[in-house]
């Protein structure tokens, strides 16, 4: 049984990512972690316990994190995700916060991960603050992480948020830098570039939300403004290499329920830029090794899609 944590700021695609985990055999979700990010860390909470209750795992203990990052602004992914960051497709029935555990999610990370030394992978797929303060808060915490997944950072200097950054890392490039310094446990992590190469057709989409079943309903619901947002001129601009279905969230989380899932990655030192105009959030890959860091992460570079579309398909059934 692989034991998982899961830190997200649910949005439409983290929404995907944790149906995908949870549909997937083998797996126990210990927890869910919930940070700032697409919208207000409030709305995060509500929409994980949503997709809990939509799938009938609400007796997973979920946590509300961090709600701004370190330094500067809170950003958010409205215009993709919506206001609410599940589409704004509100479900009057939907459980309240109340639902939401007492502990604060960093000390949750902290005390899971301490109960199971060497057993717990955790799957971010959202800005880093959480995890960036929990090292802070137990400096021995990556010594006793299994694996590190990562929806994050990119490889070619192409950004979704500003110029050069992608949104998990521009959201908190001081967290994202933490992170990639400090967590020296085996890393994977699926970058921007990557996700947008391997994007779904958009036949594969309607297949996938034809499926005659709640989740099916519950996803086309909630995917229709992003599917819209998607197809216009700017959003496809963004997503590199055509229109499609791109779930990014998913390609971190599939990596962790599915060893055989990577295919091929490529193994360099990386760290975030702090300072720059154009470039601040910008993930830095060493190919050079100029950077005297001794831990290479794994970049995602090759990933086993027919599995893809089979644990994305399972994930609505
Ligand atoms: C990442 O940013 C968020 O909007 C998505 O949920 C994903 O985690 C893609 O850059
Ligand atoms: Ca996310």
């Amino acid at each position: 049984m692989k034991k998982l944590l899961l830190d997200v700021d649910c949005g439409v695609d983290d929404a995907q990512a944790i149906m995908l985990a949870l549909a997937a055999p083998s797996v126990e979700i210990l927890g869910i972690t919930c940070v700032h990010g697409n919208t207000a860390v409030e709305n995060v909470c509500k929409n994980v316990l949503r997709v809990l209750q939509v799938c009938k795992k609400l007796e997973i203990p979920v946590f509300k994190g961090a709600d701004r990052p370190i330094l500067g602004k809170r950003l958010n992914a409205g215009s993709f995700h919506g206001k609410d960051g599940l589409g704004d497709a509100p479900d009057p029935d939907a459980p309240g916060l109340d639902q939401l555990q007492k502990e604060s999610a960093v000390s949750a990370i902290v005390r899971i991960v301490n109960k199971n030394p060497g057993e717990v992978s955790l799957v971010a797929t959202a800005p880093l603050t959480n995890l960036a303060l929990a090292v802070r808060m137990d400096p021995s915490l990556p010594a006793k992480l299994k694996r590190l997944y990562i929806m994050g950072g990119n490889t070619e200097s192409r950004g979704n948020t500003s110029v050069c950054g992608e949104f998990n890392f521009t959201a908190d490039p001081e967290a994202a830098y933490i992170v990639l310094n400090d967590y020296q446990c085996p890393t994977y992590l699926a970058c921007w570039e990557f996700t947008c190469y391997n994007k779904l057709p958009w036949e594969f989409c309607d297949a996938w939300l034809a499926q005659n079943s709640h989740k099916a309903r519950f996803m086309a619901k909630i995917f229709s403004h992003s599917i819209e947002a998607s197809k216009t001129e700017r959003f496809e601009k963004e997503f590199i290499a055509g229109s499609g279905l791109i779930s990014c969230d998913s390609y971190a989380m599939a990596a962790a329920v599915d060893d055989s899932f990577v295919v091929e990655s490529d193994q360099f030192p990386v760290s975030v830029e702090l300072v720059g105009t154009h470039t601040r959030g910008m993930m830095v890959v060493d190919t050079l090794g100029l950077l005297n860091k001794t831990h290479k992460v794994f970049i995602i570079k090759k990933v086993d899609m027919e599995k893809f579309r089979k644990m994305m398909m399972a994930a609505l059934k």
